[in-house]
């Protein structure tokens, strides 16, 4: 096939309390007596009303997940073999309740449930056999769009990488802002900003189309609304904004910033959000209208990045977040285009980091 043949979720419900409806769609699936339900709730809603409200029965299993630390393959092996040890049948549904890092720990694992092996084996592109347990994605911080893709990002013994798949996607999601209630400032702007930064990010690429134009440019009036002009509905707007920008990478791709970011994540362990804005900061002459804008929406919020993290690293340090950017083809392919090779150096790389 020549042309991208993009699955995209097939339910989804968006709206203020919208969460109420999830033991309703949950028993759609509950058909025998034995039928469970998986919860991976992030843990930040343990002993919050939040937690006291996921509908459990008396069969299901919640756990409460810990993402202190983006996830990893390693993870997703024990989640997966938690359920597997919970029952010898397997649960009706997957639902995740948290951020990204959630989100993607509950694709992951319902892919795993029905996939032999440990899921390092299936970081790449369509490498997942059968179909995935039903699962339920349910943000309770808005930005990344994972609740729209196809892939869950793993940690794993080699890279950082996605089960990327036709079976990663959702089977149902929900969109409620008023989970997104609680997020404190500083990660509400980290990763509201990588919304923002998906848009520009496609806008400005060589692969943009009408298809991916249509939903970045509505996602970043969206995130303009919220950042800048504190709209009363700004929890609804970023949320709406997240899937649409979600949507445009899926039929484009990211740039700059996102290769610049892999590299710091993966040697220091910056988390997405954070990564991303220390990148984007230091890419004026790649970007430069959407860094201005970002920088006011900085200002606007009192963020304050760290300073000076690369500036006195040792050279192989720099040089393995380099080598970590460079691997980026597609990203640079759509920075650049065709010829991308000659111009993304280990001298330009070099200058960039040691500027952030
Ligand atoms: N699958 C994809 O398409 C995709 C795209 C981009 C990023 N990602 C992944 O997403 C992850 C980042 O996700 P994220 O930025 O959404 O953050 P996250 O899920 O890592 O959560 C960030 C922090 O916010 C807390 N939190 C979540 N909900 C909260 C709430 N309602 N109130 C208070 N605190 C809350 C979490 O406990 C955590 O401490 C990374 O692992 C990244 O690789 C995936
Ligand atoms: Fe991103």
């Amino acid at each position: 096939m020549s042309f991208k043949n993009f699955k995209c979720v097939p339910k989804m419900i968006f709206g203020r309390g919208s969460f109420a409806d999830l033991d309703k769609v949950l028993g759609e699936e509950r058909k025998a007596e034995e039928d469970f339900v998986v919860f991976l709730v992030d843990d930040v809603h343990q002993d919050k009303p939040l937690g006291g409200r996921v509908p459990v029965k008396a069969h299901d299993l919640l756990i409460y997940v810990n993402v202190d630390d983006e996830p990893t393959t390693k993870q997703v092996d024990a989640l997966t073999e938690q359920v597997q040890a919970f029952s010898k049948n397997q649960p009706v549904s997957v639902v995740g309740l948290g951020g990204g890092s959630t989100l993607d720990l509950a694709k992951a694992v319902s892919l795993m449930l029905t996939n032999p092996g440990g899921s390092a084996m299936y970081q790449g592109w369509d490498l997942i056999k059968n179909p995935a347990i039903h699962h339920i994605g349910i943000p309770t911080v808005s930005g990344t769009g994972a609740e729209a893709s196809r892939t869950a990002v793993l940690c794993g013994p080699v890279r950082k990488l996605g089960l990327n798949s036709d079976y990663t996607v959702f089977d149902q999601i929900i969109m409620d802002s008023e989970l997104i209630a609680g997020v404190p400032t500083d990660q509400w702007f980290y990763t509201g900003m990588d919304c923002y930064i998906h848009c520009v990010e496609s806008l400005e690429g060589t692969y943009l189309n009408e298809f991916a134009k249509a939903f970045a440019e509505k996602s970043m009036d969206l995130c303009r609304e919220v950042y800048i002009d504190d709209h009363a509905e700004k929890a609804d707007k970023l949320m709406m904004a997240s899937y649409m920008g979600g949507m445009s990478i899926a039929y484009s791709q990211v740039g700059a910033c996102h290769a610049v970011s892999y590299g710091l994540g993966y040697v220091l362990g910056y988390h997405h959000g954070i990564g991303n804005c220390l990148a984007f900061d230091v890419l004026e002459e790649f970007y430069p209208e959407g860094v201005a804008e970002f920088r006011k929406m900085m200002i606007k919020h009192n963020i304050v990045l760290p300073k000076n993290i690369c500036k006195d690293l040792p050279d192989e340090t720099i040089a393995k977040m380099v080598a970590v950017t460079k691997s980026m083809g597609p990203l640079w392919d759509n920075v650049y285009g065709e010829g991308w090779e000659e111009k993304v150096t280990d001298e330009m790389l070099t200058k960039l980091f040691r500027r952030i």
